[in-house]
């Protein structure tokens, strides 16, 4: 396998031995379109160390990569940076083969392995601003609780300016390519956004303030090494700045998103009326039909968006299921800074749109109406959900 998989080096003595997963889609809810890849770095120095591991699965793709380098048993250290199992899944193999003398990890990380795992050997727990010297070259470990886990760390190879940021900056993104600076600016920056939008969207005043004590404490920092993705080597500065706009979580376009369900079209046409409302009020608009559309896609949309128009049938009295699904999904996310209106068909009852409405309201969202129709939607109705558009796109409009 060590011809199959080698290292790639990312400056001097640090390879990237991780693995790349092209085929997944289904990351636990999170649709991953471009499959994803799992980082892991070597550091070979007197003392030669590893920095996270990869998903369980994986683990001869990473040993095969560190091979090409060094034999894995001559690992001395290795770091977990975050113990989520894409990141700590290969960690029980990897340490029966390396035999470390030590295996670092924050304080909360040493509780998250022991719940994940029974390893052969005690993790040392270290804290904000601890060092560690590997020889020629030092690791300093910076705290990230929250980013995105509780126990989550940074550790910052000192000499070179290298961050091993794990989730932090990162992407789902496959690709041979393995810098930022080879990957065309859309897709990089959309998948960075779906990132963002998907996993740290709820803890992004945390990444401002992270974002912060990084410029502060760190000013010779060289290279952003997630732990998926491209490791951003020339110009750190892409992402920093693009995550810094992304955490502010303002709408960078007026446009509005349409999400719907329905089940014999008539909150489909409904949705059709309110697209066209929109237009008419001066913005523009894309559709996102739930039968196409995945939630974590929707997200994404909806992190840049100025607007949400929500369309749900009534089914049983409720929510028609998708669009139940999509709601709990967000209220996680918390969004901030959108206005919403909510749309449905029913047959006899139609309590869906209410619903909608309060689990809008509930999340902070600014609710500035609805329309609601029973059976097919006649011209009355149709003429109400343009007005619902024209109303939505006037209040984006008027917002400062
Ligand atoms: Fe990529 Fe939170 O694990």
């Amino acid at each position: 396998m060590a011809d199959t998989f080698t290292a790639i080096p990312i400056c001097d003595k640090v390879y990237w031995v991780g693995a790349i997963d092209w085929a997944v889609r289904d990351f636990h809810g999170y649709w991953t379109a471009a499959g994803t890849t799992y980082n892991a770095y070597l550091i070979v120095d007197e003392k030669i160390t590893l920095i996270d591991t990869v998903r369980e699965g994986f683990c001869d793709e990473m040993m095969a990569r560190i091979s090409s380098v060094v034999p894995v048993e001559d690992i001395d250290y290795v770091v977990c940076n975050h113990a989520e199992l894409d990141h700590s899944g290969a960690l029980p193999r990897l340490l029966r083969a390396a035999r470390p003398e030590k295996l670092f990890t924050s304080k909360a990380g040493i509780k998250a392995l022991a719940r994940h795992f029974e390893l052969d050997m005690e993790a040392t727990g270290v804290g904000n601003g601890e060092r560690l010297s590997l020889g020629q070259f030092n690791l300093t470990f910076v705290a990230a609780a929250m980013l995105h886990w509780p126990e989550s760390m940074f550790t910052y190879l000192e000499e070179q300016g290298v961050l091993f940021s794990q989730d932090a900056f990162g992407m789902h993104l496959a690709s041979s390519e393995r810098f930022a600076n080879e990957i065309a600016d859309g897709p990089l920056r959309y998948e960075a956004t779906k990132y963002f939008a998907n996993i740290l969207a709820p803890y992004r005043k945390l990444v401002l303030r992270a974002i912060g004590a990084l410029q502060e404490s760190l000013p010779d920092l060289a290279i952003i090494a997630p732990d998926h993705g491209p490791v951003w080597r020339q110009t750190p500065e892409r992402i920093i700045e693009l995550y810094s706009r992304l955490a502010e979580g303002k709408p960078v376009t007026d446009k509005a998103i349409v999400v719907y369900d329905t089940m014999w079209k008539s909150t489909e046409r409904m949705a059709h009326a309110i697209g066209q409302g929109l237009f008419d009020g001066g913005i523009h608009y894309k559709m996102m039909p739930l039968k196409v559309w995945h939630r974590s896609d929707i997200a994404t949309e909806l992190h840049n968006a100025s607007g949400l128009l929500l369309g749900t049938p009534t089914l049983n009295n409720n929510l028609f299921p998708t669009v139940a699904d999509l709601l709990t999904y967000l209220r996680g996310l918390k969004p901030v800074d959108k206005v919403t209106g909510v749309f449905g068909s029913h047959g006899w009852s139609g309590e869906g749109v209410g619903q909608a409405m309060d689990a809008l309201s509930a999340m902070g969202l600014d609710v500035v109406g609805s329309v609601k129709s029973q059976y097919v939607p006649g011209d009355e109705e149709l003429g109400r959900c343009r007005e619902l558009g024209q109303k939505v796109a006037q209040r984006v409009l008027q917002r400062p």
